[in-house]
């Protein structure tokens, strides 16, 4: 059985709803900060209950939604203080342009503004998903009043854009709930990584023969993307060069779409010196046709003859022998004899570290297990063997490359 954790086991959130047609969002936002494991308390401002009734959000919370600041059920009478001094963040979804306003200044004429002028703002961050018509968003007022928040240290999640309600098309959708999450659990996330700048490659590259075939390969990218998300959460800034993958773009994180190993060696090396860390997680192909067909080749009623092939250029051997290279980390999938191809991967290509998983088993699955080999020996994650999915293990596997640069620069 792999090992895997859910994002927010432990957490306590308040999860705060102004009033915005996004409500209706809000409740399945809330199913997934309950699946993640959070224990949520719901407020909800008057407004909000013209679009959603607490009935909703306590049936999905399992637990009371407290709307009043004068709510006589609290046993101190302090709603406000009681549901900030435990929790670990309060997310307001959606935030209308009138809550953000009375948040600019202060205000504490209802229970949601009031705690969140009550929080220990030290320990307990606010996070605004804004929801409104995009005027409203693009007025100096709302923009001015965002500018406030966020130097008052409040987190702006969005908004999106696209499609509003009232027919509109612009900035001030809120956030999908999948995003909302993502985002909550990166600001809640340890950041080891903080100011630093990740490069990671991903997936299969392509190699074509004519216009309609090519040469590739069964990675997913799934482990590369996982990398990139748990950089990012992180703290780091994270860029992700990616082989043809169907897998969507971890938030924050800057994406390069490429096809063919000289693509994804010419996106790679001009920004390679620029950051501090290269991980190297695509399956790039090791040979590419010699010579491209203009025109799909026919079945002309013969054999075809013999492929010619060109080898490909070694990316991140390339990006370790810069003169300043990033701390690169290779990647290894073997069959057999794990550590010692690692270690034989470690040396000929001049890596201070690299991640030997047993391959092809890996390919398109959700869980792994890794082995890391560098100088100081060997070490499997998850910690004492066994699997764990592939989210889990990036996380792990960037909390060590972390460990390992902070060594390096004491
Ligand atoms: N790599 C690369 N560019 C290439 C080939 C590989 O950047 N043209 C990177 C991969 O992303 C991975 C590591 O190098 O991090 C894999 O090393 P490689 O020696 O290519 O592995 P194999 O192809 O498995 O080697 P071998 O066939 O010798 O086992």
């Amino acid at each position: 059985m792999a090992e895997s954790r859910p994002d927010l086991a432990g957490k306590r959130l308040v999860l705060g709803l102004s009033g915005g047609i996004a409500c209706y969002k809000s409740a399945e936002l809330l199913r997934l900060l309950v699946k993640a494991g959070a224990s949520v308390r719901v407020v909800m401002t008057e407004s909000a209950q013209r679009f959603i009734t607490p009935v909703t959000m306590q049936a999905l919370s399992g637990q009371p939604v407290t709307c009043d600041t004068w709510d006589a059920a609290e046993p101190n009478g302090m709603a406000h203080i009681n549901l900030t001094r435990e929790a670990d963040a309060v997310l307001i979804a959606p935030a209308s342009a009138d809550l953000m306003a009375r948040l600019a200044q202060g205000r504490a004429d209802d229970l949601l503004s009031l705690l969140c002028l009550a929080r220990p703002i030290d320990r307990c961050p606010l996070l605004l998903a804004p929801d409104m018509n995009c005027e409203m968003w693009a007025h100096p007022a709302t923009q001015r009043n965002a500018a406030q928040l966020r130097a008052d240290g409040c987190l702006l999640l969005g908004p999106d854009h696209g499609e509003q309600a009232c027919g509109e098309f612009g900035d001030g959708r809120m956030l999908e709930p999948e995003a909302l999450l993502e985002d909550l659990v990166a600001a809640l996330s340890p950041k080891p990584l903080a100011g630093e700048r990740v490069l990671i490659t991903a997936g299969p590259t392509f190699e074509a023969i004519d216009p309609v075939r090519g040469l590739t390969n069964r990675s997913s990218g799934k482990m590369g993307f996982a990398l990139a998300r748990a950089a990012r959460e992180a703290g780091a800034e994270v860029t992700l060069v990616a082989g043809p993958v169907h897998l969507p773009t971890p938030r924050g994180v800057r994406r390069i779409d490429v096809q063919s190993a000289e693509q994804m060696y010419a996106a790679v090396l001009p920004l390679a010196a620029a950051h501090r860390v290269f991980v190297a997680t695509a399956a790039v192909a090791d040979w590419r046709p010699a010579a491209l067909a203009d025109h799909k080749i026919k079945k002309s009623g013969e054999q075809p003859s013999a492929l010619a092939l060109t080898e490909n250029p070694d990316i991140l051997a390339a990006v370790a022998a810069l003169p300043q290279p990033p701390y690169c980390v290779g990647f290894a999938a073997e069959t057999q004899n794990l550590a010692a191809h690692a270690r034989e991967k470690l040396r000929r290509k001049k890596l201070p570290l690299v991640v030997g998983n047993l391959g092809p088993a890996t390919f398109g699955r959700d869980d792994n297990a890794l082995l890391l080999v560098d100088a100081a020996g060997e070490q499997s994650l998850p910690a004492g063997g066994g699997r764990a999915d592939k989210l889990t293990l990036a996380r792990q596997l960037v909390a060590e490359i972390a460990r390992r640069l902070a060594t390096a620069a004491a």
